[in-house]
């Protein structure tokens, strides 16, 4: 029997035909005693994540979805078996623009899946622009990756950084909030996410009396909570994330902050956090397109699969993860396998419409999800549903000349 030859360099249209009907030529040539069955060549992914550092679980998770949902398909998509290569990015924005054009240039990569944290995804979104490479992210939520900078050949399957926290200034005020201190790491998310809660809050007719930072990834809180402690302000609305998040809600119960200021934020606040948040979690309010118990099909079968794959309970990462490789399988099943059919791999990429484990999901005309914002408070040990704070919610797209 004859064998197709697996290569890992990536495939031009032509190459990726030649992978089947070619191989099937040759065959017949070269009289093989039986007829060949070509494999179609292997698509090359590219996970540029975090392995290490505060964001570390965060991409860990994100990669296991994505393996989760291939593994589903029998390890390929769109009938192309899919090999991985990794690199791991520390959250440094510095290296960004080096480790993607590792994944681009030397591993020619099909696709680039990543990132966790906005400035490297800028780094990510400008090579991406300038070498014409398929761009998936999986979390990061810098708003100009589908605002100015938004380009046919970038999707993202998680959140622009003001989706997720505008809806969070009218819950706060619709909940009495009137006087709001604000606190971050001093970065394109933390900023972003903090001026998108505030435009919600101000519009609604509440005040944001002080804005906290200090710079990623440091995590020597002591000083801003004494300030909070300080103002007695009504209510404190956060973003931090992963590790951060542990230790600045742990720190701020440990203040005893917990009980006399109730804590709000973005839902990375107690995404993925609670087993070692512990109780210092319990009662925190949050905003996010994911839910723990939403009561969907999808969302229990993910949990259940996630579970048995990696023993640990899925989280919005990991949904992340999992809906990019759904997305990469609807363009590639529109063209049969064909990634080098770029337009109508995007078309189908941004016409995909489906059932999430966060509930219904499409994209806009600028590549970004529309989807539901839900208020979460954690009860229980885990992020319970309160109520639905949008209705799928489309991020404006400031700035992005929308797509045709
Ligand atoms: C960001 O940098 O965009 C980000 C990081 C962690 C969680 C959410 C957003």
């Amino acid at each position: 029997m004859s064998q197709s030859i697996v290569s890992s360099r990536p495939l031009d249209r032509r190459r990726f035909l030649m992978g089947s009907a070619g191989a099937l030529a040759a065959g017949a040539a070269f009289r093989f005693p039986t007829p060949a069955i070509a494999q179609p060549a292997p698509l090359k992914v590219g996970f540029m994540l975090p392995y290490s550092g505060t964001f570390a679980k965060l991409g860990k998770f994100i990669d296991d979805g994505f393996r989760l949902y291939v593994e589903q398909q029998g390890g390929s998509l769109g009938g192309r078996p899919i090999q991985f290569v990794q690199v791991d990015d520390e959250s440094k924005p510095e290296s960004a623009t080096d480790n993607m054009n590792r994944l681009v240039g030397r591993e020619k990569v099909d696709v680039v899946v990543g990132t966790v944290h906005s400035g490297v995804a800028m780094a990510m979104v400008k090579v991406a622009r300038d070498t014409n490479t398929m761009l998936i992210i999986p979390n990061a939520g810098v708003n100009e990756a589908t605002g100015p900078l938004c380009a046919p050949n970038i999707f993202r399957t998680s959140f622009s950084n003001w989706q997720v926290c505008e809806p969070m200034g009218k819950v706060m005020f619709d909940e009495g909030r009137r006087n709001v201190v604000t606190i971050t790491w001093r970065y394109a998310a933390g900023q972003q996410m903090v001026g998108a809660f505030a435009e919600g809050f101000t519009k609604a007719g509440g005040k944001v009396v002080e804005e906290l930072a200090l710079p990623f990834p440091e995590v020597e809180f002591q000083a801003l909570i004494t300030r909070i402690a300080t103002l007695k302000p009504d209510a404190v609305f956060a973003f931090f994330a992963g590790g951060g998040a542990v230790k600045f809600v742990k720190d701020y119960a440990a203040a005893g902050l917990n009980k006399s200021v109730p804590l709000y934020g973005a839902g990375f606040l107690t995404d993925g956090t609670i087993p070692a948040q512990g109780e210092a979690a319990n009662g925190i309010k949050t905003t996010l397109h994911y839910a723990d118990n939403l009561d969907n099909a999808a969302n229990k079968s993910f949990l259940t699969a996630f579970k048995a794959k990696t023993g640990q309970d899925g989280d919005i990462y990991a949904v992340q993860g999992f809906d990019a490789a759904a997305l990469m399988a609807a363009g590639l099943s529109a063209t049969k396998g064909d990634w080098g059919a770029r337009a109508q791999v995007a078309a189908a990429m941004q016409a995909a419409k489906f059932d999430s484990p966060r509930g219904p999901l499409s994209f806009s005309k600028a590549n970004n999800p529309v989807q539901n914002v839900y208020l979460r408070e954690v009860r229980n040990g885990r992020n319970e549903l309160v109520s639905v704070a949008g209705q799928a919610v489309s991020d404006p797209a400031r700035g992005c000349r929308a797509q045709s």
